[in-house]
């Protein structure tokens, strides 16, 4: 039976157990899967770890301007009409060389290990916060929306140069555009709600621009605010776009590894004793939740020639969905994927994608993971759920809406 219909079911895959589920029949029945409804423009669904990597890393071949992630034909409409692109923003994502190329040049050197490593105090103070404030909360929390996505905010925020009075904010716009097929956190079912959304992002980060542009300083801010592309200052849409990616890709994927992967040592209570026992396995331990968690669920990327996978032709000017969590459980490129290892080699993840889009914040990410753990863990006597836990319905960022727990912290 055909089940690539449910591919775009927030139910479906807003549920960590039914998501899976529907990859391993997609990866052995359906892997290569015509995906056409009344509501979408049509696109091809790639489920399997080879396929992804293949399309990921052949840039020219496979472009990511026309379509980049999984919307509704009305909204792309709405986006056409209002930011002259289907996208709506004209973030990196968005991009294909030699533009991309030379847009990424801007930040790459603040996100190369170097420099995040010179981060790490910033990053450990704020979890020692974070689990401090957890110890605080007296034993019980919702490990979510207590800790866990508040801290990478706060993290990003720092980096960006946003003040701590405007998180609150940030978090809330964020969670709407993300989780907007979530009746709990989308402004509303309409699309001009998410439309708003994207306004109210855009209206923010223009007045940091602007004031950057007048008090320069060594954040990143003003790094994006002040930069010149091809001896030119950056266009205004570039530049928005690029805060809105920063502030939006650095939070939300970083909170729900971290959520995710607390959920996964408590379910996992030798990897937990392996980690507490031997502290040098935390960077492991850190890229193994990522896989395990796998938080971006999709990008797109588009034909430019005929090619094929497995025997089914692919036209030139469609679209391809790369599904990274079905990429990071599929036996025939990871070992025993559906065991959580924090001692796993994991090089050939494609949790952060692959290619020369592959994430730009990959070395932050794990460093914030890293740092979490080695405040939380040498402090932490035990844990249990204390509740179920509720996931977010989304098919493109998704992640724990709620993790209730219980613990002894000393
Ligand atoms: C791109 C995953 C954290 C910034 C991406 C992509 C994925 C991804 C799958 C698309 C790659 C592709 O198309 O091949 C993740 C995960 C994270 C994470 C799983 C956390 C666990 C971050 C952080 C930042 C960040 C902390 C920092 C600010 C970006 C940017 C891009 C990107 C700017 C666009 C890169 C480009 O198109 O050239 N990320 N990300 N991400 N990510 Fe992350």
């Amino acid at each position: 039976m055909k089940r690539v219909h449910e591919i775009v079911n927030p139910v479906v895959m807003g549920n960590e157990e039914s998501m899976y589920e529907l990859f391993a029949h997609l990866r052995d029945e359906e892997p290569v899967a015509y995906f056409d409804h009344p509501d979408f423009e049509p696109f091809w669904v790639l489920t399997r770890h080879q396929d992804i990597k293949h399309v990921s890393q052949k840039n020219d071949v496979f472009i990511n301007n026309p379509r980049t992630i999984i919307v509704q034909r009305a909204f792309e409409q709405m986006l056409l009409e209002q930011f002259g692109t289907r996208n709506g923003l004209e973030t990196l994502i968005h991009m294909d060389n030699p533009k991309h190329r030379e847009l990424r040049g801007v930040t790459r050197e603040w996100f190369k290990p170097s420099p995040i490593g010179r981060l790490t105090p910033m990053i450990e103070s704020i979890a020692k916060e974070h689990v401090d404030k957890m110890q605080a909360l007296g034993g019980t929390c919702d490990f979510v929306s207590d800790i866990s996505l508040h801290y990478p905010l706060r993290v990003i925020m720092s980096i960006i140069g946003v003040e701590p009075e405007e998180e609150g904010m940030m978090l809330k716009l964020t969670q709407e555009l993300f989780g907007s097929e979530d009746p709990e956190q989308g402004r509303g079912g309409d699309l001009s709600d998410r439309m708003s959304v994207l306004m109210d992002f855009f209206a923010y980060f223009k007045n940091v621009v602007e004031d950057r542009k007048k008090n320069p300083s060594d954040d990143l801010a003003s790094v994006l605010a002040n930069a010149m592309v091809g001896g030119k200052p950056m266009e205004e849409l570039d530049q928005i776009s690029y805060f809105i990616i920063t502030a939006t890709a650095g939070h939300d994927t970083t909170s729900a590894t971290i959520g995710g992967g607390l959920k996964a040592l408590m379910e996992f209570p030798d990897q937990l004793r392996k980690l507490q026992e031997d502290p040098s396995l935390l960077k492991s331990a850190a890229k193994e939740m990522i896989r395990w968690v796998s938080p971006v669920r999709h990008m797109m990327r588009t034909c430019t020639e005929d090619v094929e996978f497995h025997g089914q032709k692919v036209r030139s000017g469609e679209s391809l969905a790369l599904w990274y969590p079905s990429a990071n459980r599929d036996a025939r490129a990871i070992a025993n994927p559906d065991s959580f290892d924090v001692t796993r080699d994991n090089r050939e993840q494609l949790a952060f994608g692959y290619g020369g889009h592959m994430c730009l914040g990959q070395h932050l990410a794990v460093l914030e993971v890293e740092c979490f753990f080695r405040e939380l863990l040498p402090r932490l006597e035990s844990i249990e759920l204390a509740g179920d836990p509720q996931w977010v319905r989304a098919v493109f960022v998704g992640g724990l809406k709620s993790l209730p727990v219980r613990y002894k912290l000393n």
